[in-house]
């Protein structure tokens, strides 16, 4: 889509180039604190996931005092390199590794932060159950990074994707936060799922002790995590359903079979009625099915690249306004 056509379409894409805004995420971000009022008081902020840096940008105009900012710290971090914005530390790393974690930890020696947010979002593949995983993944992270830099009464926000296991993840952030509550902004898309957690008051349980061994960091489930004891250790009910004498699905069963009958294999009750195999299977049969040469398949492959751009507007929000346009930069 040209600029002009999406200028016209997204009001908010429109107003982030207006305003200087590096990406029209940057509403989202006021428009929570305009009902939250997330920002009053903050002077230690970290922007988790801040690339290009709108909201870091709300974050630095919001918090800083032009005259007096050595009390304001804002600490970012992305995979992606972001250009610098003024007041702000910047880090570039995974939020789901360890060290980058105990990076962010590192800026906080001694001191606690007032605000979290975290607009993190995995590149969309458009299958719906693995992207939520991954936005799960992330925010697990996030919330990981929290426990260890963020003050008791302290507030999170996070990107979140209203998913069948969303409750899953209410329930882990109910446990930190008393007051959590699910936003969705103005400028965030009806047809998309995101929505934010907006978490308030943090109060870890008592005796509490933010660790290293959340099972999510650097994606394997550390050996100690089940020596955890006490608070630190939260067990989420499991319940096996079925009858005890139901058959096991890791099982085989022998066929039942009266003495001289043969078994007869009956069709599938509905077979797929338009299988992206069909054309192939087709071309197959009529022996037309060719191997492609490797320029064709260089082809097919930057075919399927430009599909990807133009993923539907349920799975993708893109809101980051065009880096190039210098209009836009702060510095
Ligand atoms: C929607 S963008 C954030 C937009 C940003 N809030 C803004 O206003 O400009 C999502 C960002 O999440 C980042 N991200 C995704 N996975 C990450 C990870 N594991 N660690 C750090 N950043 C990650 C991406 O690089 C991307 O820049």
């Amino acid at each position: 889509m040209g600029r002009s056509s999406k200028d016209k379409r997204d009001i908010y894409y429109r107003l982030a180039k207006e305003e200087g805004w590096r990406a029209r995420s940057a509403f989202k971000l006021i428009q929570i604190n305009e009902e939250f009022d997330i920002f009053k008081g903050v002077t230690k902020a970290v922007d988790l996931c801040a690339a290009p840096g709108s909201w870091s940008q709300v974050l630095s105009r919001r918090l800083r005092d032009d005259d007096d900012d050595s009390k304001v710290k804002i600490v970012a971090i992305d995979l992606q390199a972001m250009a610098p914005l003024p007041g702000v530390i910047q880090m570039q790393g995974d939020i789901t590794k360890e060290s980058t974690a105990r990076e962010i930890v590192s800026h906080f020696e001694g001191e606690h932060a007032d605000l979290v947010v975290c607009d993190g979002a995995p590149d969309v593949t458009g299958l719906h159950d693995i992207d939520e995983y991954i936005q799960a993944q992330l925010l697990l992270a996030a919330l990981n990074i929290t426990t260890h830099v963020l003050k008791p009464g302290g507030a999170f926000v996070a990107k979140i994707f209203r998913g069948k296991d969303v409750t899953l993840l209410y329930s882990q952030l109910k446990i930190f936060f008393p007051n959590v509550t699910v936003a969705k902004p103005k400028s965030s898309r009806n047809s998309s799922i995101e929505s934010f957690v907006v978490c308030q008051n943090y109060a870890p349980p008592k005796g509490y002790v933010p660790n290293m061994s959340n099972p999510l960091l650097d994606h394997h489930y550390d050996a100690n995590f089940n020596n955890l004891e006490g608070p630190n250790r939260v067990i989420v009910p499991f319940l096996a359903c079925g009858d005890l004498s139901a058959y096991d699905s890791d099982k085989t069963y022998p066929l039942q079979l009266e003495p001289g009958d043969g078994y007869t294999t009956l069709p599938p009750t509905q077979a797929p009625i338009n299988p992206p195999y069909k054309t192939a299977k087709a071309l197959k049969q009529k022996d037309l099915l060719e191997k492609c040469s490797e320029q064709q398949a260089d082809g097919a492959v930057a075919m399927v690249s430009e599909e990807n751009d133009s993923i539907p507007e349920d799975q993708v929000d893109t809101d980051e306004v065009n880096p190039t346009d210098n209009s836009q930069g702060e510095n």
